[in-house]
């Protein structure tokens, strides 16, 4: 199933994604003047941070949905795929903020940014780590496999360790500057059913239509006592892997 982004739901429910990816654009570092690539760059939210600061930005979304958006902040956007992006200009920074983790062919991803980067530019990204939302990938595949389905086929993700992320940007010949993994629980606005159903598309694919918003539900309700409290509201398991790389001079 293609997974489809509702621009509009996105601003409400999955704000805190481009909130976090603002430490990117703190890795980065871009100077103004710099022509910089958001890959995955949803609705623009950082995109347009870049621009504000004085970069030349292009951002980059697979969803023409999300690529409208962006064009609506007065932001050059263009709809493209990591794994089949081609040569779109040479860039001083490529920056990606959890967008990674759905392009499955990594290392397509990883020739295509090292392709349109010029050289000594740096590449910076975050993306789920081996470990991200696991909670919900057991419970929905769980719930998948009792219906009689492979999950395998469904789950749309990809959470790398760090050594196997790293090997594949090495083996392109990247130069690693930096690379970490962490945890961040996080706090997500409203019910899990709504995150389901921004993220999880994937999942239901082989569930009848009708059939849907029970499933969802049923997962929030497996899911409650590992990611819910009175106080706290809905924490999301959520692992990082984020790091920096440079393209070599020669
Ligand atoms: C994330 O790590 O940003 C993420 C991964 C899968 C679904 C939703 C978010």
């Amino acid at each position: 199933m293609i997974q489809k982004w509702d621009p509009k739901s996105y601003a409400k429910d999955a704000a805190f994604v481009s909130i976090y990816g603002e430490e990117l654009i703190t890795l980065l570092a871009p100077i103004p003047g710099d022509k910089v690539m958001d890959l995955g760059c949803g609705d623009g939210f950082l995109t347009e941070k870049m621009a504000e600061i004085g970069c030349v930005v292009t951002g980059v979304d697979a969803s023409a949905a999300q690529v409208g958006a962006t064009k609506e902040r007065g932001i050059k956007a263009v709809v493209g795929n990591g794994e089949s992006l081609g040569l779109l200009d040479e860039f001083d920074g490529i920056i990606s903020n959890a967008a990674l983790h759905w392009m499955r062919r990594p290392e397509k991803v990883i020739a295509n940014v090292w392709l349109n980067l010029k050289p000594g530019g740096v590449f910076v990204g975050e993306m789920g780590a081996k470990g991200n939302v696991s909670s919900v990938v057991e419970t929905l595949s769980s719930l998948l496999e009792r219906r009689g389905h492979d999950s395998k086929l469904h789950n749309p993700w990809y959470f790398p360790t760090e050594e196997e992320y790293s090997e594949l940007l090495m083996a392109q010949g990247f130069n690693i500057n930096t690379t970490s993994t962490f945890s961040r629980p996080t706090k997500i606005k409203g019910d899990l059913v709504s995150w389901l159903r921004i993220f999880a598309q994937s999942f239901v694919a082989p569930i009848e239509e009708k059939e849907r918003d029970f499933f969802y539900k049923e997962a929030e309700t497996a899911l409650r006592p590992y990611l819910y409290s009175e106080k706290n509201g809905w924490i999301v398991d959520y692992v990082r892997l984020r790091f920096k790389v440079y393209r070599p001079t020669s």
